[in-house]
């Protein structure tokens, strides 16, 4: 727990940037699983300080985000390959084919198989070294909504009201928000050999209670992490302020 998000932040960006730079000594790449939204923008934020004032490179980095509105143009405001682009590759060296984005372009009868390349393409480069995860009011990480099993990988979903009435402003309206998202599974997310789970304010006080501290259950798919052997929760007072 941390005084501020500012200074929860910026301990993130320090352990990314660490392993990157440790990935880097060995010649290896550094697999990240990322995820957009209010919560981890200030993370992207010092990511890019660092590269700007203190030589953090990003040329030996892979990136697959947690999930992508579904059908969405990449160049929509609500866009997740917008909001990556804004929002950190667009100001770092990461080499151009190494981000990857759910894509929310496709015909429908081609989604399915699509899904089985992005869990194909993670395991090709050996999996997530680290996935930073935010946490939605109804328990989603990434968008596996409740009822999402501890076994689901990468397919397409149907967003839960809360979280469409949670995105009805980016969208201008709630009957404007997407009904569906291609997101990873809770077991893509599982498989990850690191995992920081972040939350932020008031607002998500009661879900994070509810993660840390209650049963295991695809009611709240969040609480899965509770079984994963490098999970940490990161939280500001305000966030923090339910837990026992
Ligand atoms: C975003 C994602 C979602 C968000 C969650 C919290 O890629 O996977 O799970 O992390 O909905 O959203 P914010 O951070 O906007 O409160």
């Amino acid at each position: 727990v941390y005084d501020d998000s500012r200074e929860a932040s910026v301990a993130v960006a320090e352990e990314i940037a660490a392993l990157i730079r440790s990935k880097q000594a060995t010649g290896e790449t550094c697999v990240l699983g990322l995820a957009t939204g209010s919560t981890p923008t200030k993370v992207y934020d010092e990511l890019v300080r660092l590269h700007r004032e203190e030589g953090l490179s990003f040329g030996n980095v892979v990136t697959f985000n947690l999930d992508e509105y579904y059908p969405i143009t990449p160049d929509s405001l609500q866009s997740y390959v917008r909001f990556m682009h804004e929002h950190l590759f667009d100001h770092v060296d990461i080499p151009v084919g190494n981000m990857h984005i759910p894509d929310g372009t496709l015909p429908a009868d081609k989604v399915a198989a699509y899904c089985q390349e992005y869990e194909s393409k993670i395991a090709s480069f050996g999996g997530l070294d680290l996935q930073i995860l935010g946490i939605g009011r109804t328990g989603h990480i990434g968008f596996n909504e409740p009822g999402s099993t501890l076994q689901s990988r990468t397919r397409l979903i149907t967003l839960d009201h809360v979280t469409k009435v949670d995105a009805a402003s980016d969208f201008f309206g709630e009957e404007n928000v997407s009904r569906k998202a291609i997101t990873m599974g809770v077991g893509t997310i599982m498989d990850a050999e690191r995992v920081i789970l972040m939350a932020w304010g008031e607002g998500k006080a009661e879900i994070v209670r509810r993660t840390v501290e209650g049963e295991a259950s695809h009611e709240i798919p969040a609480t899965f992490l509770q079984n994963h052997p490098n999970a940490t929760v990161i939280l500001d007072t305000a966030a923090a302020d339910q837990l026992v």
